[in-house]
């Protein structure tokens, strides 16, 4: 019979060991150590309410997964050193060495199918928590960054060629307004997660009386899970998370791109520090952008992470099924991989310098003030089609002479339309042209200012 395991009863040959390794799960699950700890502490007070534990064993039971607990922290690689296949074996057999036979009780109508479900609920939960720490701490530092340069005039950019001026803190602020929703994504997929499957047994529920409201909510869950066939069998919230990590890390990746290209020679709107950069092997002069270029390639991954998860559980019966152990690696992964990304893209705006120059002369040429022009006419009384079209005229024109606007003649302009009049260059200015959009969402000082202010309240918003 199979010793070591949790299950060797009916066995009559040993596991072979090829078998063995395949379906061990210690090396990642191993993570869920101290939420599955705090899943069996709650468990052992439901048993002694159930009347399985006495007060007595159950404080002895307590003592022993705290030594655990504790041991494993003093000597993180203990864990290994066992035989355990997974992490809830390997508290049991801990605990066992502690407490003896008591440590065979707390099994009582628990199975791992519940028990591994509660403990990555448990686990994500803490995780969820530094994870908007994390994304707090970027949006301060976005905030931070747009009110330094509140100023500051960009080319805005559709498909990839300048179209209208705007204020460089109006597009940090996009970027906030994003990151925003991904928080807000991120506690949904939180609240959701804050539902405790244990006391749903292997499928069918439990036989002993065992609180399942009083049981979640020591465990700080909002509810107990209503079906326990759903409960073992439930991973959408794991699905949640990832695609959370999904959205934010497709946030990030854009920032990172549109800093990859300013921060090139070509455009040197902005200019990474030397202490996020790397060099060249080869090429002396060189300085790229890894760290940024990084995360827009971990956001790939983590996309992988949630169509494998999607994939794994489309086809399976209900309910319970060794695939569901397939769930955690990407998870895992995801965590430190959001983590990681989050404290990196902070790091490279905390130190990011700005171009303002460069941003204010690339607003210059283009002609992003065509608009302007055209809106001119209309306050003229034409209709804005019949407007652009003719300013769209009047570019050309400017461009084959291979000027801008505003150095065109007002006799040029009055070739095209007797409308024009010598007040049209008031309105050709790039400050005119952002101070115009005044209404909310539009990137004048005074919109974009307000919306700094309301972005600060939300940053601190619960
Ligand atoms: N390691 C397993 C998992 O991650 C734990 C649950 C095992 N349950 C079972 N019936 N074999 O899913």
């Amino acid at each position: 019979m199979s010793r070591n395991k949790l299950w060797g009863g009916r066995f009559a040959s040993d596991e072979d060991p090829y078998f063995a390794q395949f379906q061990d799960s210690l090396a990642f699950d191993r993570r869920l150590l101290e939420a599955d700890i705090i899943g069996s502490l709650a468990y052992a007070r439901a048993l002694e309410r159930a009347g399985i534990f006495t007060g007595r064993e159950r404080l002895a039971v307590e003592r022993g997964l705290r030594q655990v607990l504790e041991d494993n922290r003093r000597d993180p690689e203990m864990i290994t050193r066992g035989q355990a296949e997974d992490v809830h074996t390997f508290v049991e057999q801990a605990l066992k060495e502690k407490v003896g036979i008591l440590a065979l009780k707390l099994h009582t109508g628990r199975s791992r199918n519940d028990q591994v479900s509660t403990d990555l609920r448990i686990f994500l939960r803490q995780k969820e928590q530094e994870i908007e720490a994390d994304i707090n701490d970027l949006l301060d530092v976005i905030a931070g960054l747009a009110e330094k340069h509140s100023e500051v005039i960009l080319p805005g950019y559709t498909h990839m060629q300048r179209a209208q001026p705007v204020l460089f803190a109006h597009y940090l602020l996009a970027y906030g307004e994003m990151l925003l929703r991904d928080r807000q994504r991120l506690r949904e997929a939180a609240s959701r997660a804050n539902i405790c499957p244990l006391g749903s047994g292997a499928i069918s529920g439990t036989v002993y009386s065992i609180d399942r409201d009083a049981l979640a909510r020591d465990m700080g869950f909002s509810s107990a899970s209503q079906n326990s066939m759903d409960a073992v069998s439930d991973r959408d919230f794991v699905l949640d998370f990832l695609y959370f990590a999904c959205t934010l890390l497709m946030h990030l990746s854009r920032f990172s791109e549109d800093l990859i290209l300013y921060n090139s020679a070509e455009f040197s709107f902005v200019q990474m520090h030397d202490s996020v950069s790397s060099g060249s092997s080869l090429m002396p002069q060189k300085k790229n952008p890894d760290a940024l270029e990084l995360i827009r390639g971990k956001a790939g991954r983590i996309y992988g992470h949630l169509v494998s998860l999607l994939t794994v559980l489309k086809g399976l019966p209900m309910t319970y099924n060794k695939d569901l152990q397939e769930d955690k690696e990407g998870l895992f992964d995801a965590v430190t991989t959001v983590r990681g990304c989050m404290g990196m893209i902070r790091r490279v705006l905390e130190r990011i310098q700005i171009n303002p120059e460069r941003m204010r002369d690339a607003s210059a040429k283009g002609y992003l003030n065509a608009t302007e022009l055209a809106d001119y006419l209309v306050g003229k009384k034409m209709p804005f089609r019949e407007a652009h079209g003719l300013i769209g005229k009047i570019v050309m024109r400017a461009s084959e002479l291979g000027v801008a606007l505003e150095d065109l003649p007002l006799k040029e302009f009055q070739s095209f339309s007797p409308l024009f009049e010598s007040d049209l260059f008031q309105c050709l200015s790039l400050k005119k042209a952002i101070s115009r959009r005044r209404e909310r969402g539009g990137t004048a000082s005074s919109s974009v200012r307000r919306s700094i202010r309301l972005f600060r309240k939300q940053i601190r918003s619960r």
